[in-house]
């Protein structure tokens, strides 16, 4: 069903600068590279929170505006959401779109890598060699599976029941994987000989006081020998992909510079670098819920390993643990299975995404909900703009201005969204800021789900879930008049 724009998401490109007309035009040129993937969910409505105001003229000045210690200048002079990479969002399949202008030339893998994304991977031996391998264990067989290019897929069914577009990291807060299960579970295996891990089921807990209602899971393991002990299950869903390549190439420096671990300066927020190891080198994770994959190509090898079971250059043991006997017994699909000229180009076409532009409606509103957005303190962690690096590959991807909303850092949430699982040295109740880029064309779909589990059902619930550092920011989100939260939530959903 493609998505239609609500009164107050006009998606006619806003009177921004002859730059984005120019984007906007030369999308229409490109639109023979621009790639529409097919996916299901995304449909018509509102995200169920009060984001129906559209173009409110003035609002009533507040007696008590909410300050932050150091009252962010804000920025309105907007560039192109995602630079060169910008795509018109006023399309019915707004992500997994290849960037426009690239020449052929330039396209590397990007064509290929769309396709292996795309494929539905079969087990070893059926034939298709390119694209076999699946397995034994796996979520999904399909990178699309879990990542829409409408939105989010829907993940919470009738009667406890989940999608395969949610998965489960398992673990505890001392970062000990499970040892039988290691730290995802697959609850899909390639044929009888080889048991599923268990299933999963959930039930939504209730609202008490201001917290919105949550989830629970609960597992059940195929092998009743095989509990889950004292190990806890972190339910994920899978984001939209949005600017990979750009979010590939803030320099590390610049995520370094926004750090303040020791909260220096006072304002309550202490995000920090999750330093992982990468090829024997520290770097700086930037990609998943807890930041625990430094680049692209990591992140793309990891889902390959752990979401699909196949194996690559990066992770050339299968995804069964030393406890798993029969697993590693199972045929493989080569060895790596995907070779490293796949994962490159599953790589080339990741970096290749293009950022849907921001719809900005009346933009004197907008303006208000930047500055809303700013003042409140969302901007301390959901940084508005960023600025890329240098790429050899793609070098239209060079020294682009971006509005990512996110500083690639981890940051306490407190208890209420603390997992219990630590992953590499992000602690169980640390999560990297996620980019909201595109969260407002997720948002129209009355069915799309936030945070990294998808308990959240609207906007609102999602920053009313927001604890730890960011308690203060949430306290004075609580204080803004009704009409100034609609300001806020305008701004949100056209960000
Ligand atoms: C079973 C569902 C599933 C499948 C299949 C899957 N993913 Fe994902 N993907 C996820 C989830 C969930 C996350 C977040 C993981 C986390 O942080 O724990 C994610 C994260 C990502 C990210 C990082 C996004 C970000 O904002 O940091 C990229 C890139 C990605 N996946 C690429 C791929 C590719 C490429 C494939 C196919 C080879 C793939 N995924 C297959 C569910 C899936
Ligand atoms: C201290 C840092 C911090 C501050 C301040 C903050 N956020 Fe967040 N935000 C996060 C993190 C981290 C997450 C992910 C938490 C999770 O998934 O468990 C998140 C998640 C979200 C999400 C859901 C994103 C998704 O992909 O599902 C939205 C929407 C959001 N924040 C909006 C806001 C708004 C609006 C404000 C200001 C009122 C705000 N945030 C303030 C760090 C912050």
């Amino acid at each position: 069903m493609p998505l239609r724009a609500k009164p107050s998401t006009i998606l006619t490109a806003p009177p921004l600068s002859v730059s984005l007309l120019n984007i906007v035009r030369s999308t229409l040129l490109g639109l023979s590279i621009t790639v529409l993937l097919s996916g299901c969910g995304g449909s018509d409505g509102s995200d169920g929170s009060d984001d129906s105001a559209s173009s409110t003229p003035s609002l009533p000045s507040d007696p008590n505006p909410p300050t932050t210690p150091d009252n962010p200048e804000v920025d309105t002079d907007w560039q192109p959401a995602g630079g060169n990479a910008t795509i018109s969002a006023d399309v019915s399949r707004p992500f997994l779109q290849i960037m426009p202008n690239l020449p052929s030339s330039a396209l590397g893998g990007v064509s290929p890598g769309r396709e292996l994304f795309i494929t539905q991977w079969t087990p070893a031996n059926e034939g298709r060699a390119l694209f076999d391998g699946v397995g034994p264990l796996f979520n999904a067989n399909a990178c699309t599976q879990c990542h829409s290019a409408e939105g989010r897929k829907p993940v919470y069914a009738a009667d406890g029941v989940l999608s395969d577009a949610i998965l489960f990291r398992l673990g505890d807060q001392q970062g000990l994987a499970h040892p039988y299960y290691g730290e995802q579970m697959q609850h899909q295996s390639i044929d009888l000989s080889i048991a599923t891990e268990g299933s999963v089921r959930y039930a939504m807990t209730a609202a008490h006081g201001e917290t919105p209602a949550g989830v629970q899971f609960s597992f059940t393991p195929t092998d009743p020998n095989q509990p889950l002990g004292n190990m806890a299950i972190s339910g994920r869903i899978s984001p939209q992909l949005v600017g990979m390549g750009l979010l590939d190439l803030i320099p590390e420096a610049s995520i370094i510079a926004a750090a303040d671990p020791d909260d220096s300066n006072k304002d309550g927020i202490s995000g920090r670098v999750h330093w992982v190891e990468e090829g024997r080198q520290q770097h700086i994770g930037r990609f998943g819920w807890k930041a625990i994959n430094a680049s692209l190509r990591t992140q793309n090898a990891n889902a390959m390993s752990q979401d699909m079971g196949l194996t690559t250059s990066v992770f050339m043991d299968p995804n069964c643990t030393v406890n798993q006997p029969i697993c590693w017994t199972a045929a493989n699909g080569g060895s790596p299975e995907v070779s490293d000229s796949s994962l490159d180009a599953v790589s080339d076409f990741m970096t290749a995404l293009a950022v849907p532009e921001r719809r900005t409606g009346d933009l004197a509103t907008f303006n208000k909900g930047a500055s809303l957005f700013a003042q409140v303190g969302c901007a301390g962690c959901h940084t508005p703009k960023q600025k890329t690096g240098d790429s050899n590959r793609f070098p239209l991807l060079s020294q682009q201005t971006i509005y990512p909303y996110t500083d690639l850092l981890l940051h306490d949430m407190g208890a209420g969204l603390d997992d219990g699982v630590k992953e590499k040295n992000a602690e169980s109740y640390e999560w990297r800021t996620p980019p909201l880029w595109g969260i407002g064309i997720v948002a129209r779909d009355p069915e799309a789900r936030f945070l990294h589990d998808g308990r959240a059902n609207s906007l609102t619930e999602a920053i009313l879930w927001h604890g730890g550092e960011a308690e203060a920011v949430k306290t004075r989100f609580k204080q803004l008049s009704a009409t100034q939260k609609q300001t806020l939530l305008t701004f949100l959903n056209g960000i």
